[in-house]
């Protein structure tokens, strides 16, 4: 009988991508994500492709309780693997940017990941197996002026999965966090609102590459995964510069990424 993933924000980039490296190993898919017209699109493709069953569900996961719902539509469907992918970044100074947007990425990225985590990693321990993929980013390492929420949001995500990793050692069940650096994905048009992308763009990754490296590493059981050599040292850097010199530095680049 096929296992079956859950992958949240699955209609698009890396989520998309890492449901057809899930649907290639013949899980079954649950995918929800926003938007209902690219769910039936990453649907057909998938099936199209896979002898899977994909079963859709557009919900906007920066709703509260939001996750008590997705386990209502499930009903008795086992969950194997989870991936808690789906997230968006702001732009801008903390004070200025619209709270409504930043309450949003506070629920998906803090509530909605924990919450889903929490509902489903318990069965998972007690059938003593199941993986669970968090999406962090390499934002987690360091504070973000100018996307301070994100970084922080970012930076939670990779405590909370490393932390749970560690109590849930010898369970069966692993978690890892995946750390990216900028990847191509529609993500940085939303964090700047219009259609331009990053202006400093020479460490930019495909995201099949980035989708297929977290991918094994959550096959592997490891408990983070930063993809690319470069984003590595970037991830160790601050640990020897001062904190707000990690700061000026995130700061420099945010602004120079979005300058007109
Ligand atoms: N791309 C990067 O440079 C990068 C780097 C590090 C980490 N990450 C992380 O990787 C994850 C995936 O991002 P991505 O790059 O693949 O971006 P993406 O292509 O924009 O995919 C994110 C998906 O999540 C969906 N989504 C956003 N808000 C949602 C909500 N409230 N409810 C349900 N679905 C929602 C988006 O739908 P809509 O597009 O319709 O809004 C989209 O389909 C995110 O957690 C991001 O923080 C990305």
């Amino acid at each position: 009988m096929n296992k079956t993933a859950l992958v949240t924000g699955g209609a698009s980039g890396l989520g998309f991508e890492l449901a057809l490296l899930l649907a290639k190993d013949e899980y079954n898919l649950v995918l929800i994500d926003i938007d209902a017209e690219k769910l039936k699109e990453a649907k057909q493709e998938i099936e199209t492709n896979y002898s899977v069953n994909v079963q859709i569900s557009a919900k906007d996961l920066s709703q509260i309780n939001i996750s008590e719902d997705i386990m209502a539509e499930i009903g008795n469907t086992q969950i194997d693997v989870l991936v808690n992918n789906a997230g968006f970044g702001v732009f801008g100074a903390f004070h200025e940017v619209d709270w409504n947007r930043q309450a949003q990425m506070l629920n998906l990225h803090i509530i909605t990941t924990t919450h889903l985590t929490k509902l489903i990693v318990e069965e998972m321990v007690k059938r003593g197996s199941g993986r669970i993929l968090n999406l962090s980013s390499l934002a987690a390492f360091q504070p973000g002026p100018m996307m301070s929420l994100y970084y922080a949001t970012k930076g939670y995500i990779l405590s909370f999965s490393e932390a749970i990793a560690n109590e849930l050692k010898g369970t069966g069940v692993t978690v890892t966090a995946l750390c990216p650096g900028p990847t191509k994905t529609s993500f940085q048009k939303v964090v700047a609102n219009d259609s331009s992308e990053n202006k400093i763009s020479f460490n930019m990754a495909s995201a099949k590459d980035v989708a297929a490296y977290g991918y094994k590493a959550m096959n592997k059981g490891k408990v983070y995964a930063i993809p690319g050599g470069f984003n590595k040292i970037l991830a160790t850097l601050p640990r020897f510069i001062p904190r707000n010199s990690a700061a000026n530095i995130v700061r420099k680049i945010q602004e120079k990424n979005r300058e007109e």
